[in-house]
């Protein structure tokens, strides 16, 4: 039964607000867990891949090892672009973001789906797999076509991780880069109701289809309150330049009122765990190689603003860090954010579906009312 608007609490940026039920991910904001389907995200970086967090968050338990071989298969064994998604992307104008580009590639990418405008669960879990097979490819052929280079087809067989950083540099990427890649991916495919993960679930409310969702949420994502603040941390620590510029950088910024990004979370009032695992691959990755100054700049900024702020680190902090030590262009940070987030949004989508209500909130009016209409030669 709707109530009264004009006696309801408003609730700015919906903060706080319980919008529904969901049995995908577990946030606790106060001790900083964070868990998929019960399973804690420590745990599964240690243990588990982004192939099997996928299955975990769409099915909603472990695969056995027959049924993960057979996951596996499908999800990997062929994965491939139609051809004319690649045609289609070459006509982009070279200005046109990465990020940018995947929005309208995955918008683009339903034409190609005979059952893209299919919503129940059975082909919802396929038209999933498809898209978190295709999305890393499409994110790595558009970079190569917008350095002039030809797109790389990916190995089957071969992890998600490691066929990113394939079909992107056209070589084998070394061990430990899949490793930290595959891991970054398991940390971002899900956070419950984060912005662009409600915006996909409230575009499959009204019933439309999965690619719109998708596409829907690749644009929230993309802003840098959200999935782009990785990049602007990448940016900031090249702003900054060296450890020891960092604090009165810092300190700046906070006077100022200026956002530092990598910093702050909605939900969490501690370190988000995501970055402490990210910080350890971080100092892993860049020990002992030219990258070595953006750690210890960041460590620097993270102690100033710990010393002079209430905010604390979230995932965006060390996983650029992480990319460009693997050569991964800026423009590719949240793409990346979007190969990972994609087995969550379906999730999700896959779990509106499953007992819909159409989102759709109320307003409280606080413009005029009864004015009269004047004619535009009188105004
Ligand atoms: C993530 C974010 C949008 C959350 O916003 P929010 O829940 O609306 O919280 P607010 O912006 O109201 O911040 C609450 C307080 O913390 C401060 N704060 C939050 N994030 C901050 C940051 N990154 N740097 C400095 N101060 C910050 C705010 O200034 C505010 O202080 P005040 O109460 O004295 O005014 C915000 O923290 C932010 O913009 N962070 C930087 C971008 C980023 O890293 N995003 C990725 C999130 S995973």
């Amino acid at each position: 039964m709707s109530q009264n608007v004009e006696e309801q609490t408003v609730h700015i940026g919906l903060m706080d607000v319980v919008a529904s039920t969901s049995s995908i991910c577990f946030i606790d904001g106060q001790k900083g867990r964070l868990l998929y389907r019960g399973y804690d995200i420590v745990e599964m970086v240690e243990k588990s891949t982004f192939e099997e967090v996928a299955y975990l968050l769409w099915y909603g338990r472990l695969p056995t090892k027959a049924e993960f071989e057979r996951f596996l298969d499908s999800l990997l064994g062929d994965m491939q672009l139609p051809a004319e998604m690649v045609e289609l992307m070459r006509l982009f104008p070279k200005t046109t973001t990465p990020i940018e580009a995947l929005r309208t590639a995955v918008s683009a990418l339903s034409h190609w789906d005979p059952e893209g405008n299919r919503i129940d669960a059975e082909a919802g879990m396929r038209i999933a797999a498809r898209l978190t097979q295709r999305i890393p490819l499409l994110v790595a052929a558009y970079e190569r076509l917008r350095q002039g280079q030809e797109p790389v087809q990916p190995i089957p067989g071969k992890s998600i991780a490691y066929n990113f950083l394939y079909c992107l540099h056209g070589q084998e990427p070394p061990e430990l880069w899949v490793r930290v890649l595959d891991v970054a991916l398991v940390l971002h495919a899900d956070h419950e109701f984060n912005a662009s993960t409600f915006v996909g679930r409230g575009v499959a409310s009204t019933l439309s289809d999965m690619y719109s969702a998708v596409t829907a949420a690749i644009g929230a994502l993309k802003g840098p309150l959200h999935g782009g603040a990785n990049e602007q941390a990448m940016k900031m620590l090249f702003e900054i330049g060296e450890p020891s510029k960092a604090e009165a950088w810092v300190k700046n910024a906070l006077a100022n009122k200026v956002k530092v990004p990598g910093f702050g979370h909605r939900v969490y009032r501690t370190e988000d765990p995501r970055a402490t695992i990210l910080r350890r691959y971080a100092e892993q990755l860049t020990k002992g190689t030219e990258h070595e100054w953006l750690y210890q700049t960041c460590r620097e900024v993270e102690r100033t603003m710990l010393a002079n702020s209430k905010v604390f680190p979230n995932v965006d902090l060390y996983s650029g860090i992480c990319y460009h030590t693997m050569r991964v262009p800026a423009g590719l940070y949240t793409p990346i954010f979007a190969i990972s987030r994609t087995v969550g949004w379906t999730a999700h989508i896959l779990e509106q579906w499953s007992d819909n209500k159409l989102i759709r909130p109320r307003a409280k009016y606080i413009g005029p009312d009864g004015l009269s209409y004047v004619p535009i030669e009188q105004r």
